[in-house]
């Protein structure tokens, strides 16, 4: 099943080809070029990571320069005491202002707006009293970018990221990724949007401007003073609060046309199982990895943590109308009844309980905003791939979750810091089948019985296919999920159930070094549910 790959070829974009293609005018850009004095730089330490890695390369040409400061802020949450909170704010030092689109009243960071080729240089300052750095989720980009968390910087320090932009258009995502403090940090607030977009995207003619909608799916709970409250078990954090973009009870109002909805699960440990409240049908044309080849449609959603989905809708069909999008009653979220490691205490609001996500009021015309109709979508295929479900095979390689002497595992092994085990070490150009089970060894002493969404760093995969539990009530709480998953279009993670086993093919492309696989259960991944693999060059 190896396969070998010339590396993939790039075009080398020339200066004047990007500015062509990416649409930005000369004079934009060189407007767009004069100096400001960042307030994300002014009074930080100069000490700088001064690895290898970490390096800039003289001859790296920025497109655009950013600079990007994590730091404590306040934001309005609920009515009265503002609620402490830890943000990402961000500037263009230099290029198209566009690229940063800071949002209004919430805790997240601004939507970063990539085009494929364009090189990106992010100057990232750490004003937390901790350590951080940060991973770009879902971006197929060099080691020394990727946020590794031996990478981290500690309060006052900067890290300077350069990458060319080599993904598909889609909805990715930006997180803290210092080893045992992921989970609360991006809980304080820390994560941000990108939205890759280019040409052949744009030619689709998907809604856009106000009618291209965000929705962040997350889980708090706030105390009597509206300050953000958060515990970790093996069991993972849940809220018992359902915020979207930061607000809680969320309603948005709409025109009666058609939105496209790009949903990401920003959650620490909870699934949603996402379905509009009238019981119509949700268009999907996204995963984590870009526009499928052709939409597909789906009665609900099983959204992992870390998961993306597109959605494409038509509020016209609800004019004058309210309608929910709710997250419905599931099974096996592994919270309640305390499960293996217990938890059960925090979890007010379970995993798998059905409560609304956000309201939308749909207007009863359209105002006189003009929109431009969309074509027939997506008539045509839009990338080059196509869907890899069902080829069930012979795996490279197997990897079981399970836990072991109290701690969630992969294989056996929790995270350290360098170590590559040999069963991790794949080589470049390389295509290959992982194979996740999530039950313990037959015959060990191992437990299980929690879903785990399995995230791989560096690249985006296909979904093989699926085999269900053997075990008659993991297959029962499978059977509540199971129609929900979307598992066509490209993937950089994947939910598996208890007692669920999957396969998926990947290819190692362009970059050697260090990369990460974990459960994006940021508690599991914080507890060491996590490790590292590497690509080596080929030996010849
Ligand atoms: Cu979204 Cu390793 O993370
Ligand atoms: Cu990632
Ligand atoms: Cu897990």
């Amino acid at each position: 099943m190896k396969k070998q790959h010339s590396p993939m070829k790039r075009a080398a974009l020339g200066r004047r080809e990007f500015l062509r293609l990416s649409g930005w005018s000369a004079l934009g850009l060189l407007a767009g070029a004069a100096f400001r004095t960042p307030q994300a730089l002014a009074g930080r330490l100069t000490t700088s990571q001064t690895s290898a890695l970490a390096a800039q390369t003289p001859d790296f040409v920025p497109d655009v320069e950013i600079a990007l400061r994590a730091a404590p802020d306040q934001v309005q949450i609920l009515p009265g005491a503002p609620t402490t909170v830890w943000r990402y704010q961000a500037e263009v030092l230099s290029g198209p202002t566009n690229v940063v689109q800071p949002l209004p009243d919430t805790y997240l960071g601004p939507i970063l707006h990539f085009r494929p080729g364009m090189k990106v240089r992010i100057r990232f300052t750490n004003d937390l009293a901790e350590e951080s750095i940060v991973h770009w989720h879902g971006l197929h980009v060099p080691e020394a970018a990727d946020g590794h968390p031996r990478l981290v910087i500690g309060s006052g320090e900067e890290y300077v990221y350069e990458y060319e932009v080599m993904d598909r258009p889609g909805t990715y995502w930006y997180h803290p990724h210092p080893h045992g403090r992921t989970g609360p940090q991006a809980y304080m607030g820390l994560a941000g949007l990108i939205f890759i977009s280019d040409d052949t995207e744009q030619a689709l003619g998907l809604p856009t401007g106000d009618r291209d909608l965000p929705l962040v799916i997350q889980d708090r709970t706030l105390d009597a003073q509206n300050q953000l409250v958060y515990s970790t078990s093996t069991a993972g954090f849940l809220g018992d609060a359902i915020l979207v973009n930061g607000q809680p009870k969320a309603t948005q109002q709409v025109n009666p046309a058609p939105y496209r909805l790009r949903i990401l699960n920003g959650s620490n440990s909870r699934i949603y199982k996402l379905a509009w409240s009238d019981g119509t049908p949700l268009k999907v044309i996204a995963t984590d990895g870009g526009l499928l080849d052709t939409p597909v449609s789906r009665a609900y959603i099983t959204l992992a943590p870390a998961e993306r989905v597109e959605l494409l809708v038509d509020f016209s069909q609800w004019a004058g109308q309210t309608i929910t999008m709710k997250s419905l009653a599931f099974s096996g979220g592994g919270l309640i009844g305390g499960g293996p490691g217990g938890g059960a205490s925090q979890a007010t609001l379970p995993n798998g309980a059905e409560f609304p996500i956000v309201q939308f009021q749909v207007a009863q015309a359209a105002s006189s905003l003009p929109f431009k109709s969309f074509l027939p979508l997506m008539a045509g295929p839009v990338t080059s791939s196509t869907p890899a479900t069902n080829r069930w095979t012979q795996a490279d390689r197997t990897f079981q979750l399970y836990m072991q002497f109290g701690q969630w595992t992969i294989n056996g092994r929790t995270f350290q810091m360098e170590a590559v085990a040999p069963d991790e070490t794949v080589t470049l150009g390389a295509e290959e089948v992982w194979e996740f089970v999530n039950q313990p060894p037959a015959g060990s002493m191992g437990g299980g019985g929690m879903p785990h969404p399995i995230h791989i760093h560096g690249l985006q995969f296909r979904i093989i296919g699926r085999q269900p539990p053997t075990d008659a009530q993991q297959r029962a709480n499978w059977e509540t999920v199971k129609d929900g998953y979307v598992d066509e279009g490209w993937k950089d993670t994947v939910l598996l159930m208890a007692g669920e086993r999957v396969q998926l093919q990947l290819a190692f492309k362009d970059y050697t070094g260090l990369y990460l696989y974990h459960c994006h259960n940021l508690e599991h991944e914080d507890m060491g549910m996590m490790r590292n693999y590497r690509i080596v060059a080929p030996t010849n």
